[in-house]
């Protein structure tokens, strides 16, 4: 290209420019769910990497995780796949690969380094027979218990750190004309507050194992109920306009301090962000209360449909490889809210709340999976989320009922 403009000009540069474009420009269509405020900031900067790279985006945002993730796979199964898709890792991400719907990037993985640079648990879930078959981007925590300062404040509380103090101090909250808790009112977003619960009042042995086996007997323990008990006891600390609420409205909500606490994974901070707020300020960040240190965890990534032409095939592996490049995973990162998947970056131009979690996953024992699209078959997970909502929204159904049902539903599913 220099050479051209040294010896024709200005018009000639245009030209070379223009055909060295449309003959290079790899064309990725890219679905993903990435549609608020700090998501789409977040995805700007990978959109940004790939064009700088000579790639040409096409932008295909659907709202909502599940109506994303059923136009992604309807139309690979009707023959007009999207080249990109977002998903995360995991146990449904398997059942694309073992449809045979997924190509893989192991190219661009080997040529990069990806199986030194990620976590274990990380690099095993990418993987289907042996093939990388999605680019992981990030670690999201799903069990963070958001606060604004200022409500608590007004209210005379302080950070509750286990479910009882929790629920005494929701109701000191709701005296003083605070909504206690920012719920959005969609069965994804009720299970990321039972996951929490829990957590918190069965311990991270007990989910890990309860969620790893789906044994009945576990999950028709004592220790269960007390968990449904403590799920009913928050029921009055939401508002009445919580059912259908979208994740990011509950988040505003708690930014502005309508509401005082957010149980939400930490996209919640990429609105934080978004809003000028820096997290761990004004805006706290904790783990919803329990004993146990542990992170439920779900991990970005995008995966490649099964598309069998030269173009397609070069526009997945150059996408995939702007993923891992590690300045568009600080940079996506540090407005997504999460911690990069790679763990050869450095951490120091991350928030506290990141800096919490990327100290807290050193340790192998915190790490537990998310039970929407991680940990568990897509059936058990629909089942999961299914008899949550059920029973968060039902006004007469009793823990023991609550706990019955998750078990049968779970046992039928699995
Ligand atoms: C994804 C996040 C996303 C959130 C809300 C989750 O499933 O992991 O990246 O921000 O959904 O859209």
């Amino acid at each position: 290209m220099t050479r051209f403009t040294k010896v024709a000009g200005l018009t000639a540069l245009l030209l070379a420019g223009a055909s060295a474009s449309s003959l290079n420009a790899q064309t990725a269509e890219v679905l993903h769910w990435w549609t608020s405020g700090g998501e789409q900031a977040a995805i700007a900067e990978i959109r940004k990497g790939y064009e700088a790279r000579g790639g040409e985006w096409i932008d295909t945002p659907i709202a909502g995780g599940s109506a994303a993730r059923a136009a992604a796979v309807n139309r690979m199964l009707g023959g007009d796949p999207a080249t990109v898709f977002q998903f995360a890792i995991g146990e449904q991400l398997r059942e694309l690969a073992d449809q045979g719907l997924l190509a893989d990037v192991e190219n661009v993985a080997a040529g990069q380094g990806w199986d030194d640079k990620l976590p274990p648990l990380i690099m095993q879930a990418a993987k289907h027979d042996g093939k990388y078959i999605a680019a992981p981007i990030n670690i999201h925590g799903e069990n963070w218990m958001f606060y604004n300062g200022a409500a608590l404040e007004k209210a005379g509380v302080s950070v509750p750190k286990s479910w009882p103090e929790f629920i005494e101090t929701a109701q000191k909250l709701q005296d003083a004309g605070i909504i206690p808790i920012g719920l959005g009112g969609q069965p994804w977003q009720e299970r990321i507050l039972f996951n929490s619960v829990m957590l918190g009042v069965a311990g991270r042995d007990f989910y890990a194992r309860a969620y790893s086996t789906l044994d009945e007997d576990l999950l028709m323990s004592d220790t269960m109920l007390k968990v449904f008990e403590t799920f009913a006891a928050l029921k009055p600390f939401v508002d009445e306009g919580s059912p259908g609420r979208r994740w990011n409205e509950a988040t505003a909500m708690m930014i502005d301090g309508r509401a005082a606490f957010h149980f939400m994974g930490d996209w919640a901070k990429g609105e934080i962000i978004a809003a000028g707020i820096e997290p761990g300020s004004s805006v706290g960040c904790v783990f919803a209360p329990a004993e146990d240190l542990a992170y439920i965890m779900t991990v970005d990534v995008f995966a490649f449909s099964n598309i069998d032409t030269d173009a397609a095939r070069a526009a997945q592996e150059k996408m995939a490889g702007v993923m891992f490049d590690p300045d568009v995973q600080i940079a996506f990162n540090q407005k997504k809210g999460s911690i990069p998947a790679r763990m050869d970056i450095p951490n120091d131009s991350f928030d506290d709340c990141a800096q919490y979690a990327i100290k807290t996953i050193q340790d192998p024992n915190t790490h537990l999976v998310s039970t929407g699209l991680f940990g568990v078959p897509s059936s058990v997970s629909g089942a999961i989320d299914d008899t949550i909502s059920n029973f968060w929204n039902s006004a007469d159904m009793t823990p023991e009922q609550g706990r019955d049902s998750f078990r049968q539903a779970i046992a039928n599913a699995k």
